[in-house]
């Protein structure tokens, strides 16, 4: 990836306060976790890692984890997050992971990444290199939005509105990934076996503008598309936003309590 790209991502992720986001998403990466059997003492890799929520989630299973992102400030997050519950055996590494990873063959037990690597562009060079630095045997966790989700929706609305807005609406669908047919193609029978496990939960509000005006303030893509958006496309994106938060609405009583639907896959490296 040409430096100006990289200077991009780190620029696209710095935005807003995207903590205020994650912190709802950390059920996601308990369930990651325990589905991945993480086990104590194992060398655990949370790609993509944030503010580091499955880091966190694989420290208090006693695993030895390194958390790697592309942006130092998630990390410092993920750092005093650590520290105030002093767990042990965190490692941090700020660095590019796409188009390679920057990790030895085989060099983890496990490789796990939470709404992280589903939405590097290239698909079939991230699943080489996730089984390039996981050992044979080893386990490879992906947590993504599927096809039919509010992220999914949001980002086909996105693009919808305006395809050629941003960088990050010309990227294929994260959630493609979550094909049996699109995934067996790219893993090409590397894998001992494959598993798709579907969880949701909840995101909470008092009323549908406090999630848009939530949204926009802290999603760095949403803040991305509203800088390039002019005034009726700006008005248009909220209010898609407001529709789409509408139909997964599941309070009845008048706050709103949105159905976030999340998959995972586990693959066990041959
Ligand atoms: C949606 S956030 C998910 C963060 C975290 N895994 C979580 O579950 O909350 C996506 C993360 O991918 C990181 N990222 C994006 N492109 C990257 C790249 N090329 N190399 C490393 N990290 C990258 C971003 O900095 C951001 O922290």
């Amino acid at each position: 990836m040409a430096d100006q790209e990289i200077s991009m991502f780190r620029k696209i992720w710095s935005m807003g306060n995207y903590h205020k986001l994650a912190a709802e998403h950390q059920i996601i990466s308990e369930h990651l976790v325990a589905e991945a059997q993480v086990r104590a003492g194992q060398k655990v890799l949370d790609l993509a890692a944030g503010t580091g929520n499955t880091a966190l989630a694989a420290a208090r299973r006693r695993a030895r984890v390194t958390a790697s992102d592309i942006v130092p400030e998630m990390l410092e997050v993920a750092r005093q997050r650590v520290e105030a519950e002093q767990l042990d055996g965190v490692d941090y590494h700020v660095g590019n992971s796409s188009p390679t990873i920057p990790f030895d063959d085989g060099a983890f037990d496990m490789v796990l990444s939470s709404l992280g690597v589903s939405f590097y562009p290239d698909h079939q060079q991230v699943i080489d290199e996730l089984l390039r630095i996981t050992r044979p045997g080893g386990t490879i966790g992906i947590a993504l939005w599927p096809e039919a989700s509010l992220a999914s929706d949001v980002f086909r609305a996105g693009q919808k509105l305006n395809a050629g807005a941003t960088s990050i609406d010309k990227i294929q669908p994260a959630y493609q990934m979550c094909n049996g047919d699109y995934l067996r193609e790219r893993l090409q029978g590397r894998h001992a076996s494959l598993r798709h496990v579907s969880g949701t939960y909840e995101s909470c509000f008092t009323t549908l503008d406090a999630y848009v005006e939530e949204h926009c303030r802290n999603h760095p893509p949403a803040i991305l598309r509203l800088a390039a958006y002019d005034a009726a496309q700006q008005a248009e994106y909220r209010q898609m936003l407001r529709s789409i938060a509408q139909r997964y609405n599941r309070a009845t009583d008048g706050t709103v309590a949105i159905c976030m639907d999340y998959t995972i896959l586990i693959i066990v490296k041959a």
